[in-house]
């Protein structure tokens, strides 16, 4: 049986005086993390306040993108190094949103999760397909070589340390949710990927959480389908009540 895991990805908003509110309001109210695996991935300025208010509290603090090396020359970038000084748990990497507006490569995502791995950090790998992608039946294409690249080069060990979110683009912040159903038949393929690769225990362990418009509205038929594990939100995931509701009902 997996553990759900369920991340809000507060994107580019909130102001530091909201982040600590927040954080400091639900990290009492968040369900035992042996039931399900509660994460905020917020602005990395704010990480290092919010990763001492949830300190010994069943909430994990994430960041939302990092750099591959562990130090250099790279003007305003973050590394995974100066993460795990913090302590951060988890980062979100090759969100699409990254993809389009930063150019982020399949080849940078892989060395963001080798870098991530070796610097204790668990990655959330995002995937996900276009509207025009789906309306072309490339769905299961695009994100099978989003994965195989992802994941290239590691030991299936390696993978029981990762979770993958699968956001298809045209439900983000849309409104428009996949249905359970196709949601669930494409976290099956992955699943199926990650077989392939490294095999039936590993793919039985992973985690696959679906993201694009998830509330608390939708996400318990969401989570009752057999290859959804768990869910990354955005937009649900700024309000107090909104996200505590989410984890109470994935546990
Ligand atoms: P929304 O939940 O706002 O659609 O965002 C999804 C997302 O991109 C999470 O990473």
């Amino acid at each position: 049986m997996r553990k759900p895991i369920i991340a809000g990805n507060w994107k580019m908003f909130k102001t530091f005086d909201e982040a600590v509110e927040f954080t400091e309001s639900v990290r009492e109210k968040v369900p035992s993390e042996e039931k399900v695996d509660a994460v905020i991935c917020a602005p990395a300025i704010f990480l290092p306040t919010l990763v001492d208010i949830a300190m010994e509290t069943d909430l994990a603090i994430g960041a939302q993108n990092m750099h591959y090396e562990n130090e250099g020359a790279f003007t305003g970038e973050i590394s995974p190094s100066q993460l795990a000084s913090i302590n951060v748990d988890y980062v979100i990497l090759g969100h699409s949103e990254r993809r389009e507006y930063f150019n982020e490569t399949d080849e940078a995502v892989n060395k963001k999760v080798r870098a991530a791995l070796a610097n204790g950090i668990v990655p959330i790998i995002c995937c996900g397909e276009t509207l025009e992608e789906r309306e072309a039946q490339k769905t299961e294409e695009k994100v099978s070589s989003q994965i195989t690249a992802a994941l290239e080069g590691f030991t299936p060990e390696e993978v029981n340390h990762m979770v993958i979110a699968y956001e298809p683009i045209w439900a983000i912040g849309t409104g428009k949710t996949a249905t359970a159903d196709d949601a669930n038949a494409v976290c099956g393929k992955i699943r199926e990927v990650v077989e392939g690769l490294y095999g039936k225990e590993t793919a039985e362990s992973i985690r696959i959480q679906y993201g694009g418009s998830v509330k608390p509205e939708n996400i318990e038929e969401l989570l009752l389908k057999e290859h959804i594990d768990g869910a990354l939100v955005g937009g649900a995931s700024l309000d107090q009540e909104s996200y505590l509701a989410l984890l109470n009902k994935a546990q």
